[in-house]
């Protein structure tokens, strides 16, 4: 039977690559999304992947999301817990808000949807966890106090779930990427984007099927020895 996937903010930007990669690969994809009902319908138009709407900021909806893609897939093996907004600005002009929001979507999403999958994952003895963390959970960002620290945050849930899930065959890595050319990082000002290219070694923003490619490694059946991990894909732009 083909493997199941829910892929959070799986229907634009990195989350679209992420879904066609998993699809290549024979994996049955659910993708969700919070928001945009049209480009999902389009998406799903496009890629046969199914497109279920939930808010990841919202525990409830999270428990109840991955009840309906069980109840119209099958169980979950494979998590990907890509979405994620920004909020940028600097700490003068940060509102408590625009801290939260960003916490509660890219943190605490991460934990509701793992919480969401786990019992059933342990059950199996089988899982594949993967969290889209950032370069900029890495290394900082001017402007991002929120989302650096989300994405920090993100990158020591993963090491400590992979502790947890390792004696069950439950998988839990971390991807960070750098730069790469999606509708967010298309909305950072053009001046101080180009100042952020010109100090990527590789020369480029990244594509989302450069962070997907990364997905599929760590989601393989035969990747069960990789574990608490974080990939860093960045174009060379930080190193560690
Ligand atoms: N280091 C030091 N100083 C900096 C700086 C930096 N990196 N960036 C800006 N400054 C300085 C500016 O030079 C300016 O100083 P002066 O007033 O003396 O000239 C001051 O800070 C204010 O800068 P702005 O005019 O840019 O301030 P703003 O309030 O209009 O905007 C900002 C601030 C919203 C943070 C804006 O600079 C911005 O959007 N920066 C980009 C942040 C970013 O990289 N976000 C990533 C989004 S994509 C993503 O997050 C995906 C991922 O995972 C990689």
């Amino acid at each position: 039977m083909a493997r199941v996937a829910i892929v959070t903010g799986g229907t634009r930007g990195i989350g679209e690559a992420i879904s066609l990669a998993l699809q290549a690969e024979g994996v049955t994809v659910a993708a969700a999304y919070a928001g945009n009902d049209e480009r999902a319908r389009a998406f799903s138009e496009r890629t046969g992947i199914q497109a279920f709407k939930w808010d990841v900021a919202d525990f409830y909806a999270c428990q109840d999301g991955v009840k309906r893609v069980e109840a119209e897939i099958g169980p979950v093996d494979i998590l990907v817990n890509n979405a994620g907004i920004t909020r940028d600005a600097t700490m003068k002009r940060m509102t408590y808000d625009m801290w939260s929001d960003v916490m509660r979507t890219n943190l605490a999403g991460c934990f509701s949807m793992a919480k969401a999958v786990w019992d059933g994952m342990t059950a199996r003895k089988y899982g594949r966890i993967v969290n889209i963390g950032s370069i900029n959970g890495q290394a900082g960002q001017y402007g991002q106090v929120n989302y650096a620290a989300a994405k920090s945050g993100i990158h020591g849930f993963t090491k400590a779930l992979a502790q947890e899930g390792a004696r069950v065959g439950i998988t839990v890595n971390a991807i960070a990427p750098g730069y790469i050319d999606t509708d967010m990082v298309a909305a950072v000002p053009e001046d101080v984007l180009a100042k952020i290219v010109a100090r990527i070694p590789v020369g480029r923003l990244g594509k989302a099927s450069e962070i997907a490619r990364g997905v599929t490694f760590l989601c393989g059946e035969d990747a069960g020895f990789v574990t608490g991990s974080t990939l860093s894909i960045n174009g060379g732009q930080h190193m560690y």
